[in-house]
């Protein structure tokens, strides 16, 4: 049987971030309102966290976005670092890219997937699958260029077309199709809000949702655990996981069994990961 695990939302920062200066100063201190601005505790507690989800067993893991606070070169690099030190086969490993991770530039992402990021471009990039026993994973990415004050997504029509051809095919196979992303695929119910945070097309994903019962989504975003059915009083298809910059408990761990994604609720921080985040 295929197990999943997920993590979200690390929202990393480098080590030396007391040294900026101006908009880039400012930038910061708006995007971490609320939390402490505290590279190395964040960076302990993403280290733990993937150290507990090797030791899950599970068989791949997915990091759904927001994984550094403003998406610069030197946080990719800490994130690199980090997911180095862990141990993970980079081949075994779904990264996607959240709001913040293109609030620097809107194609950090894809540079850092040609830098440091560059082992785990084969399982993250545009149109990266990866196939296990039962289930593809596939990477899709959410993110656009927008001011720091917005932080919608949106999926390019091209990918979508792309995600609608997976589905097609491994609907015929018996695969469950997973859809490793950062915002979630459900409206939000007040519309300015839908602008501003998000997912600007989520009616096509939705339609796809609909059209296709093999279809999940594994997404960050919200900050919140949660599970959510497709339709009302349907088993739950659409995961999020609490973000890790915020939560004590983030790890979720997901089995895959005929075609359907359950969800399994995991222990996280043990004595040893407790430990390592001392
Ligand atoms: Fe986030
Ligand atoms: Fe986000």
């Amino acid at each position: 049987m295929t197990t999943i695990a997920h993590l979200t939302d690390f929202h990393l920062l480098e080590a030396d971030h007391d040294r900026r200066r101006g908009a880039a100063r400012w930038r910061l201190r708006y995007l971490s309102f609320g939390r402490p601005i505290e590279a190395a505790p964040r960076r302990r507690r993403a280290l733990a966290a993937l150290i507990e989800a090797r030791r899950s067993g599970a068989d791949h893991l997915v990091l759904t976005g927001d994984l550094t606070e403003d998406g610069t070169p030197a946080q990719f690099e800490v994130l690199a670092a980090v997911l180095a030190e862990s141990g993970w086969d980079p081949a075994r490993v779904t990264l996607v890219p959240g709001n913040h991770d293109a609030y620097t530039s809107g194609d950090a992402w894809e540079r850092a997937l040609l830098g440091c990021l560059r082992p785990f471009a084969a399982t993250s990039g545009r149109g990266a699958t990866v196939a296990l026993p039962g289930a593809v994973v596939t990477a899709v990415s959410t993110a656009m260029a927008q001011p720091v004050t917005r932080s919608a997504g949106a999926i390019a029509a091209r990918e979508l077309s792309r995600v609608a051809s997976l589905a097609a095919g491994t609907r015929r196979s018996g695969d469950a199709l997973v859809l490793a992303q950062h915002h979630p695929p459900l409206r939000h119910p007040i519309g300015a809000m839908q602008w501003l945070d998000g997912l600007i097309n989520s009616g096509e994903l939705m339609a796809l949702l609909h059209e296709h019962d093999h279809l999940h989504v594994i997404h960050g975003h919200t900050h919140r655990e949660n599970d959510a059915p497709v339709r009302a009083g349907a088993p739950p298809r659409i995961f999020c996981a609490q973000a890790l910059v915020d939560g004590p408990s983030p790890l979720r761990v997901y089995r895959v069994r005929h075609g359907r994604v359950l969800s399994e609720r995991t222990s996280v921080w043990s004595g040893a990961s407790a430990l390592a985040m001392a």
